[in-house]
């Protein structure tokens, strides 16, 4: 966990820190309002569905120990046999944009996966704001997705130098599989189940 340090008396304190099934409500409740529910009809989102995002790479950003910030990584093959990471969705509260958080819940997330010994980061996004943390669509462009995207959103970042050298062709899941069917997820949404609850999104 690690804490940014306040700027001024009032200012809470805001940590970085691993997701824990007590998170997904308000995690949930976070994505909806930054993205709506059409986030689920997302291209990125076919890499996510079904799956268990990628071990420790589920971090929250809270502030006075409220949730204000997310973001997860899920494994994906960019092209066959290429091992790799995507990275998705990132959100902040509104009520605390623009005050590092997305940047620090993008620094913890890529340091974690490299020492994880991730070597590349795929995702769909705005360039112009992905761009400072070193993704460029230079990586993907012999790569596709399983469904519609703007190409100039498709970016990529080597954790290791080399790593996505050569990739070419469909990306796909590759993520640990649910163990359950979808009614089951739905009711885990619900707040029976907030193991399963948390990789439901
Ligand atoms: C994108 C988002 C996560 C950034 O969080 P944040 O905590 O405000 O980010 P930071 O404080 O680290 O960075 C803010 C900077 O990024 C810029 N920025 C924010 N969103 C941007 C975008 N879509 N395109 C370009 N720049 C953007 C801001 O203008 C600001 O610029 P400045 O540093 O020159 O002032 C947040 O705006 C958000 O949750 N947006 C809605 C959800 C979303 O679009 N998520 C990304 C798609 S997965």
């Amino acid at each position: 966990m690690t804490a940014l340090a306040p700027t001024a008396m009032s200012t809470p304190v805001i940590t970085i820190r691993e997701e824990i099934p007590f998170d997904v409500a308000a995690r949930e409740a976070l994505l909806d309002a930054a993205l709506g529910t059409e986030r689920f009809a997302k291209t990125a989102e076919r890499l996510r569905d079904g799956r268990l995002p990628a071990e420790g790479l589920s971090l929250v950003a809270s502030a006075d120990g409220r949730l204000i910030g997310s973001v997860r990584l899920w494994n994906i093959a960019a092209g066959r046999g290429r091992p790799a990471l995507l990275l998705g969705p990132l959100a902040v509260d509104a009520g605390f944009r623009c005050c590092g958080v997305g940047g620090e819940l993008m620094r913890h997330a890529l340091a974690e996966a490299e020492a994880r010994g991730h070597g590349a980061v795929l995702l769909v996004g705005d360039a112009p704001y992905y761009r400072r943390f070193g993704f460029s669509a230079e990586r993907t462009a012999a790569l596709r997705l399983p469904g519609p995207y703007a190409r100039e959103r498709f970016l990529a970042r080597e954790l290791v130098g080399g790593a996505l050298a050569g990739a070419h062709g469909l990306v796909s899941a590759t993520g640990r599989r649910l163990s359950r069917p979808p009614a089951r997820r739905f009711r885990a949404l619900a707040g029976n189940d907030t193991r399963l609850a948390s990789h439901a999104a």
